[in-house]
């Protein structure tokens, strides 16, 4: 007798007999219901969840006895996904009547992914790469092209699969195998038209992995990710050993063009930190190098022309043409990769400055489908913008520098224990206090000095900086353009905290002490300049993508990167890094380039999606847009000289506006182009 069976969510339903298992009848309908193991009762992947009971909807009454019992390789079953309660196993439970069947978001081939430590949006897994497990007979064959012909069978036969071609790799596996093996576990790469076998593995093994590296100027990093669920099994991070090379891009791209062999040097170091990364990420996973099939790079355009060994040199002046603009797929062996099996897919870049990592960040953002305008600024030694206005993009680059992450900066240094990263400054006293990273105290707290002991005091870091100047411009320490001054503005106040250091004024942070190592913290007039030069340099490029989108306000800003998740919104506005919005508009959207890496490793429809994305961009060129320079001029003044300030003046008081020598200048500006 036929029984109804209707799978949820998808709804799809149909008649079966009680010779066919669940597993049948979900192929049969299109429903997707994972399955590696062939059937096998191995993988567990086909699991679903039966529910009983009278369901009017469908006019059906499923029952326990609609299914068959549990069988002993159900019983036995002891895979990696254990099985939910009252979960079967889709391959080992026959139909006998009626069934409403669950297919859980974990048995799903193209289910929503497992999320943990990263922040990603909803995101459907589309993996490139599938497992299949195989039985073959090899048993007098040695041949590895004959090999290859017992397995082309057997996958259409067992799967009806017929993959178009065998990596070279693949082949060499297969041509190892031991002539007794009779069960192997086949890695199906995907095209939109073809598949093509990338690795075989003897025996049962059901999981496959991939890994998404953001490589940054500063810091790699990466997660290796299950690709058949998405779930992150590792995260780890190391410095670009190419800093010893030159601090910033454009130091590394000179040293490329002053020594002969410059470029393979900087390609041979981040290929390097690439595969201790890929090491370090394996060995934490506990899987071997073999088991690892896919791998996503981003990283900004001087990064990805380094890792790809293209050169970078073009990139260093106007008009910063790309080598490749459009994304690349390799093999990692041919990009000297330690991953054997692996395929390398690296994202493409939108324009000579705006590279792969801001795609990754279109990606994970999804700003076409923000309604309204949105702003994600991605702040590095470059900062990258991205402006979405109902759904049309723009994007641009800004040369930032380091001295928003507390380089370049007299006391400034990495975010690590010991830094400062919060300031207040009473505005009465002028008295400061802070907190360092490692402790949750203010410095005023009794137990300050005790909790820090271990580390002590060290710097100030780039969150720090921020704070410490936008609560000097509060106080009166620091002027509209920036000159820090004994005698605050207006205020009447003096104090012991500013001292002169030749011709400009210094404001003491904190005095040299036991836990600073007897080190003075301090503030000075260049480390001013410098926040200045970045935050305008920022500014400019922000202002210049709202002049193009005729806009003169932003619904929301998000700040995209570990600088972002770290600094105070309401000082990157007192110091004008941003345009004036509610505060509560401004949002940390966290790395967001490495989950945009993420989404690309497990979903083959996000890639194809940001390859036609990226062709639609509007693309600005800073460097070379003579609008820029004006608006960068203006970007200059503290929060900036002309722009509106009403949001930020609900959250605090400001110092009254005064004629400033920025705004002379500029005034000279537009005079003269008057
Ligand atoms: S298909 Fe692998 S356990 Fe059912």
């Amino acid at each position: 007798m036929d029984s109804q069976v209707i799978f949820i969510p998808s709804g799809l339903a149909g008649t079966f007999h009680s010779k066919q298992t669940v597993l049948d009848a979900a192929r049969e309908l299109g429903v997707d219901l994972d399955s590696v193991c062939g059937a096998r009762g191995v993988c567990g992947k086909c699991q679903v969840i039966p529910s009983f009971g009278n369901f009017p909807k469908w006019a059906i009454t499923s029952e326990v006895s609609s299914l068959s019992e549990v069988n002993s390789t159900e019983e036995l079953y002891s895979g990696r996904r254990p099985l939910e309660i009252g979960g079967r196993l889709g391959c080992q439970a026959f139909i006998q009547g009626d069934l409403i069947i669950e297919v859980p978001p974990g048995s799903q081939l193209h289910g929503p992914m497992v999320r943990k430590e990263v922040n990603l949006r909803a995101v459907d897994l589309d993996p490139v790469s599938t497992v299949s497990v195989v039985e073959i007979d090899i048993s007098h064959v040695s041949d590895p092209l004959e090999r290859k012909e017992v397995l082309s069978a057997a996958l259409l036969y067992q799967w009806e699969a017929e993959p178009a071609g065998m990596s070279d790799y693949a082949l060499k596996q297969l041509g190892d195998l031991d002539e007794h093996e009779t069960i192997v576990s086949v890695v199906l790469r995907h095209t939109l038209k073809s598949s093509k076998v990338v690795a075989i593995w003897a025996g049962f093994e059901t999981e496959s992995y991939g890994i998404a590296i953001d490589v940054g100027s500063t810091t790699i990093a990466g997660h290796l990710l299950e690709l058949s669920t998405g779930e992150i099994c590792a995260s780890h991070g190391l410095m670009n050993p190419q800093i010893r090379l030159g601090e910033d891009l454009m130091s590394r791209v000179s040293y490329a063009m002053m020594n002969p062999d410059g470029g393979t040097e900087l390609t041979g170091l981040v290929r390097g930190a690439i595969n201790d990364l890929v090491g370090e990420l394996a060995a934490s996973a506990k899987i071997p190098l073999n088991k690892i099939v896919e791998l996503i790079l981003v990283g900004n355009p001087v990064m990805h022309h380094l890792v790809l060994g293209l050169d970078s040199t073009p990139l260093g002046q106007a008009p910063f043409t790309l080598q490749v603009a459009e994304s690349v797929l390799a093999e990692a062996t041919s990009l000297e990769l330690v991953c054997e099996a692996a395929y390398v897919y690296v994202l493409p870049c939108i324009a000579g400055h705006v590279g792969a990592d801001t795609a990754a960040v279109i990606l994970a953002e999804d700003p076409i489908n923000f309604d309204g305008s949105l702003l994600i600024v991605d702040v590095g030694t470059n900062a990258e913008i991205v402006l979405s206005v109902d759904g049309e993009l723009f994007a641009a680059s800004s040369p930032t520098g380091p001295a928003l992450e507390g380089a370049q900066i007299t006391c400034g240094q990495r975010a690590s224990k010991g830094a400062i990263e919060r300031v207040r400054i009473n505005r009465e006293t002028l008295e400061p206090k802070f907190k360092v990273i490692g402790s949750d105290l203010w410095s005023d707290d009794p137990l300050f000095d005790e909790d820090i002991k271990a580390f002590g005091i060290t710097g100030i870091c780039g969150s720090g900086i921020v704070e410490v100047l936008g609560e000097m411009y509060l106080a009166g320490l620091i002027a509209e353009d920036g000159l820090l001054s004994d005698v605050p503005s207006g205020m009447g106040l003096e104090t012991s905290r500013v001292f002169q250091e030749g011709r400009t004024f210094s404001y003491m942070l904190h005095r040299g002490s036991e836990s600073s190592h007897n080190r003075d913290i301090i503030v000075n007039q260049s480390d001013v300049r410098a926040v200045q030069l970045a935050k305008a340099a920022l500014r400019a490029g922000v202002d210049l993508l709202m002049e193009r989108a005729q806009l003169t306000s932003v619904k929301q800003i998000r700040f995209a990167g570990g600088f972002g998740s770290h600094i105070d919104p309401l000082y990157a506005m007192i110091l004008g890094l941003i345009p004036d919005c509610p505060l509560s508009d401004v949002v940390s959207s966290g790395n967001a380039a490495g989950a945009g890496a993420i989404i690309a490793l497990v979903s083959g429809q996000a890639r194809t999606q940001i390859e036609k994305q990226v062709l639609e961009i509007n693309k600005i060129e800073t460097a070379i847009e003579p609008r820029f320079q004006e608006l960068f001029v203006a970007a200059l003044a503290i929060p900036h000289l002309e722009a509106s300030t009403a949001n930020l003046a609900t959250e605090v008081t400001l110092p009254p506006k005064v004629k400033t020598q920025v705004s002379k200048r500029s005034s000279r500006r537009s005079r003269q182009k008057d």
